[in-house]
C-alpha cells in the first residue's frame, strides 16, 4: 500500500514537471562516473610521465580499478576523456583523430575496452575553432564529428565552448544535439552553453538548454581548493532561483567535478563536497587518481546513502534555505513521498574559521517538515538514527569547520489511516513558491 502512495505521487509531479526537455532517454538521475580533467589536466609527456599523461593506458587503468574498486558497483558507470585527446589536424575526410603516440589502438578501441568492462564511455569536444587546448574543434564539422562518435560507439559527449562566439551557442549547441540525435546512437549531451553565456554577460535562455542539452555547466571550472569549493557553494546558493527550476530526470545542472582525494581539500572539506553535490542533484565526476586515493576518500565518494540522495528518482534540486554567521543549511525533496510531504535530505555547513565546531538546533518544523506522521532520521556519515520525530522535535546537530552534518528524514506513513489513493490531493512542487524561512535562529 505504502508503495501505491510513492508511485502516485511520483506520476504527478512528472506531469506537473513537464517542461520539454531533452527525450533521448538518458540521464534520468544525475550521471555519474569518472572524469580525467581536474586531476590529470592536459598532460601529454608520455615520455616523461608515461603513468600521468592523457593516454588511452590511463583511462584503461581508471576503468579496471573503477569496476576492481567497487566504484562502478556504488553507481559511477562512465568514463570520460577529456581535452587533449587529438592529434593537432584532421585526417584527409575532415575526422577528428586521435593523438597517435598516445591513443595507439584508437578511440574505437578504448571504447570497446571501457564496454567490454561494463562501462559507459565518453568523450570532449569544443563548440569552436578550437578546443580550450587548442586541438581542432567542432566548427565547421558539427555533422561529421557526430557521426565519428557514433562510429566510435561513444555515450557521453562534453562539448566545451572555448574559441566561439556565445552568441552563436542559442543555434550551434542545438544544431550538434540535432546531429548527435541524427545518428540514432543515443548519447548524453553534456554543454557547456550557459556558463560562456554568462561569461559574456548574456542571460542564457535555461528554457532552450534544458530542452537540447542533459546536463550543463553554469559557473567556473573547478580547481583543487577549499576556496573554489566554496566559490561554487556560493554561486549554487545566490543564483538558486534561477538554477534550481532546471534540473529535473534527463536535465541536470552541472556544478563540475567531485575533487575528492586529491590535494586541496581536507577530509572535512571533501564531505562537504560529496554532501552537497547531493542535495545539488549534480552530476557525480570524480577526477582523482584513484591509484593513489586514501581509504577514507574512497569511502565517501562510495557512500551509498549520500548517492542515494543524489540519485533520487524526483530529481528535484534542493536549495539553500538557511546562511547567516556562517551556518548555511541546505535541503533536497526526495522519495518516499506520503500525502503532500516529501522526505528530505538536510545538510548543516558551518563555514566558520574559528576552529571549533558549531551546535546548531533547529525543530523539524522550522526546516519545512510538518508531516503530522512524523519522520525517521539518520545521519548519512555518521551511524547515528534519530528514530521518528515529530515536526516540533529540535534536533541537534555539531558541526565541523568546513564540514558537513547531513540528515536524511523519511515521512512517516500513518500505518492507522486508511484512504483510498484517489482521494488525496496533491500540491505539485514549485521551487520558487515553497518558503522555508526560520525567524528566530541565531546560532
Ligand atoms: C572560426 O574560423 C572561421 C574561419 O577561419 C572564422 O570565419 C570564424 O570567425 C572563426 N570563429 C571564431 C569564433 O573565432
Ligand atoms: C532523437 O529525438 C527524438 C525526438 O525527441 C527521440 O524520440 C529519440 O529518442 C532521439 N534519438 C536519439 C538517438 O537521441
Ligand atoms: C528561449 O528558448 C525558447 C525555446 O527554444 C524560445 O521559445 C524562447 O523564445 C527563447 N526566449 C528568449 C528570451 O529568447
Amino acid at each position: 500500500m505504502y508503495q501505491k502512495w510513492i508511485s502516485f505521487g511520483v506520476v504527478i509531479l512528472y506531469v506537473c514537471n513537464s517542461v520539454v526537455s531533452l527525450e533521448n532517454g538518458l540521464a534520468r538521475t544525475p550521471p555519474m562516473g569518472w572524469l580525467a580533467w581536474e586531476r590529470f589536466r592536459c598532460n601529454t609527456d608520455c615520455k616523461n610521465d608515461p603513468d600521468n599523461c592523457i593516454s588511452e593506458r590511463l583511462f584503461k587503468t581508471m576503468t579496471d580499478i573503477i569496476v576492481s574498486e567497487g566504484y562502478l558497483n556504488a553507481g559511477y558507470e562512465y568514463i570520460n576523456v577529456d581535452d587533449c585527446w587529438l592529434e593537432k589536424d584532421r585526417n584527409t575526410f575532415g575526422q577528428l583523430v586521435a593523438d597517435r603516440q598516445r591513443f595507439p589502438s584508437g578511440i574505437k578501441s578504448l571504447s570497446d575496452y571501457v564496454h567490454s568492462k561494463g562501462m559507459k564511455f565518453g568523450i570532449y569536444q569544443d563548440f569552436g575553432n578550437y578546443t580550450c587546448a587548442g586541438y581542432p574543434g567542432i566548427l565547421g564539422y558539427l555533422e561529421t564529428d557526430a557521426n565519428t562518435f557514433a562510429a566510435w560507439d561513444v555515450d557521453y559527449v562534453k562539448l566545451d565552448g572555448c574559441y566561439s562566439h556565445p552568441s552563436d551557442m542559442d543555434s550551434g549547441y542545438p544544431e550538434f544535439g540535432f546531429y548527435l540525435n541524427q545518428t540514432g546512437r543515443p548519447m548524453l549531451y553534456s554543454c557547456s552553453w550557459p556558463v560562456y553565456q554568462i561569461y559574456a554577460g548574456m542571460q542564457p535562455n535555461y528554457t532552450a538548454i534544458v530542452h537540447h542539452c542533459n546536463m550543463w555547466r553554469n559557473f567556473d571550472d573547478i580547481q583543487d581548493s577549499w576556496a573554489s569549493v566554496e566559490s561554487i557553494i556560493d554561486y549554487y546558493g545566490n543564483n538558486q532561483d534561477v538554477i534550481v527550476p532546471n534540473a529535473g530526470p534527463g536535465h541536470w545542472n552541472d556544478p563540475d567535478m567531485l575533487i575528492i582525494g586529491n590535494f586541496g581539500l581536507s577530509y572535512e572539506q571533501s564531505k562537504t563536497q560529496m554532501a552537497i553535490w547531493a542535495i545539488l542533484a549534480a552530476p557525480l565526476l570524480m577526477s582523482v587518481d584513484l591509484r593513489t586515493i586514501r581509504p577514507e576518500y574512497k569511502a565517501i565518494l562510495q557512500n551509498k546513502r549520500i548517492i542515494a540522495v543524489d540519485q533520487d528518482p524526483l530529481g528535484i534540486q534542493g536549495r539553500r534555505i538557511y546562511k547567516h554567521k556562517g551556518i548555511e543549511i541546505w535541503s533536497r525533496p526526495i522519495t518516499p513521498l506520503y500525502q503532500n510531504y516529501f522526505s528530505y535530505a538536510v545538510v548543516f555547513v558551518n563555514r566558520r574559521t574559528d576552529g571549533t565546531p558549531s551546535d546548531v538546533a533547529v525543530t523539524l518544523k522550522e526546516l519545512g517538515l510538518a508531516s503530522p506522521t512524523g519522520y525517521r532520521v539518520e545521519d548519512l556519515y555518521e551511524d547515528v538514527d534519530y528514530g521518528i520525530l515529530t515536526p516540533q522535535t529540535k534536533i541537534k546537530v555539531k558541526v565541523n569547520p568546513s564540514g558537513v552534518v547531513i540528515l536524511r528524514a523519511d515521512v512517516q506513513p500513518d500505518f492507522n489511516r486508511r484512504v483510498p489513493f484517489y482521494t488525496t490531493q496533491r500540491t505539485p512542487y514549485n521551487p520558487l513558491n515553497q518558503v522555508f524561512r526560520l525567524r528566530s535562529n541565531d546560532f
